[in-house]
């Protein structure tokens, strides 16, 4: 299903419509619902806390220091990190709670959450076709010519049907972040998260993504984006969570974070890009 910008949900942080809320107080709408997550690494806590909600449809960006969780959390969203404590629900599903992981089938989890890596993670061994329907053959189970067939229109999709038998280091880095979008597509994610998927690009090849991009929010796919690109977040994102030291800060629609944002650590953060006047 396609959806125009216009149906988009955006993210509500109190829907007020209470008949819509099942008990634990997420919408059938909500895709991604994190309570209180913590995560230590050598005893030092990285994330001290984070709440994060993503409603079917929106685009999420997540913006902080270097350093600040947001890798960490975004792997947590699919238990590439094992978190400490708290509770993650994908789509209504608990996944982790009390300390336990509730997700029988990882390669299930990491089908819904969908992610793109700031350095691609292509296979360097395997074509740009190969790396598209290897996930779907493994993971997926999808019959050979089907997955095939997808990652051809994938990679139509994100301009590269022409590349398919290129191997990952006879292709630029934008052509290799765009293969890696395709990979995480060809999975059908309820959500997918992008980690400052630019940010080993030079400028032409960081345009490119950002158009594929762009071209996703507009179908309706819903997004987390950690990025530095504060004006394509300001541009493409419903609501805006600025992480700093382990914890979301301040969060809101993207006019008021990125434009007018209430908290002294965000305004640092924000100045230091020259993103505000
Ligand atoms: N696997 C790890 N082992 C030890 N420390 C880690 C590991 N991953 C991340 N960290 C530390 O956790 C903190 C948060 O890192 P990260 O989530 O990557 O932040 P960000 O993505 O916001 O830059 C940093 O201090 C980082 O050094
Ligand atoms: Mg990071």
């Amino acid at each position: 299903m396609t959806m125009s910008i216009g149906d988009r949900n955006k993210p509500t942080m109190n829907p007020t419509e209470p008949e819509a809320l099942d008990q634990t107080g997420q919408t059938d709408q909500t895709v991604v619902r994190v309570e209180n997550l913590t995560k230590s690494f050598e005893g030092r806590q990285v994330l001290r806390g984070v709440d994060l909600t993503v409603e079917r449809g929106s685009i999420v960006s997540v913006i902080g220091q270097s350093g600040g969780g947001k890798t960490t959390l975004m792997r947590c969203l699919n238990l590439l990190e094992r978190p400490d404590s708290g509770t993650i629900r994908i789509s209504g599903s608990p996944v982790f709670a009390d300390g336990k992981v509730l997700i029988e089938d990882l390669a299930v989890l990491r089908q819904r959450v969908g992610m793109v890596f700031q350095r691609f993670n292509l296979f360097p061994h395997l074509t740009a076709i190969e790396n598209v329907v290897l996930g779907q053959r493994s993971a997926a189970k999808v019959p050979e010519r089907e997955a095939l067939e997808r990652a051809a229109a994938l990679l139509k999709r994100v301009g590269l049907a022409h590349r398919g038998l290129a191997y990952p280091d006879q292709m630029s880095g934008g052509e290799q972040q765009r293969v890696a979008i395709a990979r995480a597509l060809a999975l059908r994610p309820q959500v997918l998260l992008f980690d400052e998927p630019t940010s080993s690009l030079d400028p032409e090849a960081t345009r490119e993504v950002l158009r594929v991009m762009r071209e996703l929010a507009a179908e309706g796919m819903t997004m987390v984006l950690v990025t530095h690109e504060i004006s394509f977040a300001r541009d493409v994102a419903d609501w805006t969570v600025f992480v700093d030291e382990g914890l979301v800060v301040e969060q809101g629609p993207p006019a008021e974070v990125l434009v007018r944002p209430a908290h002294q650590r965000t305004r640092r953060f924000l100045a230091s890009f020259d993103a505000l006047d």
